[in-house]
């Protein structure tokens, strides 16, 4: 029976060590949850062993023979091992309660100075809002990129302006809900340098697959360094009224066509002909082009849905970024196939 434990033991732990289930990972946060994956996978694993080996040796063991027709003794049961079998799970049961309680409280704890980004998810985009160099400064910098430097402490605050979607980054470990109407939060200390991808993983609308942003971890230098960088580009804490910058930022390549930004989504209608749409329309293209942004339901493509693109990019675009974004696409056309 020892032997046959053993080997059971032995298969499971080559099929959990040997198998990568997780992405290796790149936060505080992650190597604490993989503490709890393994704490359960070794109880399992020692649970399985001495199961399966007591199932076989008894199905072995006690066979009855193949022309032995009587009942079995009549049995009562065994009060120790009723004891046992209750008590040993109960203990095994409280003690991953205990350790995830642990691990989950320190998963939710930022310190005392974590830097604070804002996240705001839209269908089908994230954008990331990065504190301001000083106290009451007014260069909080906005960008669809989330840059973050490594081993700091980062409380993220989730907002979402139209459905529920979800922050995940794989590497990261951790993951919440963005939901409208109110704020929810994420920690995340990352631990290693390099880049990764973050993806919705609530399903959001028709161009949910496409709602990922990149995720870079870098040195504080570096850090520094972009948010300078945003910050002279930037025209104060807009994101940059660069009709290019605001098309990447806002998301637009998420579900659009568009060849002068190497989009090719087929979620809502292409963008490099648009002057066609605009005379069919009778009206002038820039018109067109900054009504089909504001009020996209105005005028809703052949083949497409309405309600589908978000109508909040009035509120969420100042003027200057949105008459940028205008001049972007008016002067792009033409230049597709
Ligand atoms: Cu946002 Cu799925």
């Amino acid at each position: 029976m020892v032997a046959i434990a053993a080997l059971a033991a032995l298969v499971t732990t080559l099929v959990a060590v040997l198998i990568r289930w997780l992405p290796e990972s790149a936060s505080e946060e992650m190597d604490r949850i993989e503490f709890v994956f393994w704490f359960t996978t070794v109880i399992c694993v020692a649970i399985w062993a001495i199961v399966s080996a007591v199932i076989v040796y008894a199905v072995l063991k006690f066979r009855a023979a193949p022309d032995d027709d009587t009942d079995g003794p009549p049995i009562h049961g065994h009060t120790g091992i009723e004891i046992v079998w209750t008590a040993v799970p109960a203990v095994l049961v409280t003690a991953i309660s205990i350790v995830s309680a642990i691990v989950l409280a320190k998963n939710d704890d930022a310190g005392d100075n974590p830097l604070r980004i804002a996240v705001t998810a839209q269908q089908f985009a994230w954008r990331f809002e990065y504190p301001a160099s000083a106290e009451g400064a007014d260069d909080a910098v906005t960008a669809g990129e989330l840059v973050l430097p490594v081993n700091q402490s980062v409380k993220l605050t989730l907002h979402s302006l139209d459905v529920i979607h979800s922050f995940w980054v794989p590497e990261f470990g951790q993951k919440s809900d963005a939901v409208p109407g109110i704020e929810t939060t994420l920690v995340i200390t990352p631990t290693r340098l390099g880049s990764y991808s973050l993806a919705c993983t609530e399903l959001c609308g028709l161009g949910h697959s496409t709602m990922r942003a990149a995720v870079e971890v870098v040195s504080r230098e570096d850090y520094d360094a972009f948010l300078a960088a945003e910050r002279e580009g930037g025209g104060g804490g807009g994101g940059g009224d660069d009709g290019e910058a605001v098309f990447a930022s806002a998301g637009c390549g998420a579900c659009h066509a568009f060849a002068p930004a190497g989009s090719d989504a087929e979620v809502g209608p292409g963008l490099d002909d648009l002057a066609g749409a605009a005379e069919g329309a009778g009206v002038s293209l820039e018109e067109f082009v900054r009504q089909s942004i504001v009020d996209p339901n105005a005028r809703v493509a052949e083949g497409y849905q309405p309600d589908v693109m978000p109508d909040t990019y009035e509120n969420t675009l100042s003027d200057e970024q949105l008459d940028g974004l205008v001049q972007y696409l008016v002067d792009g056309q033409g230049n597709g196939g």
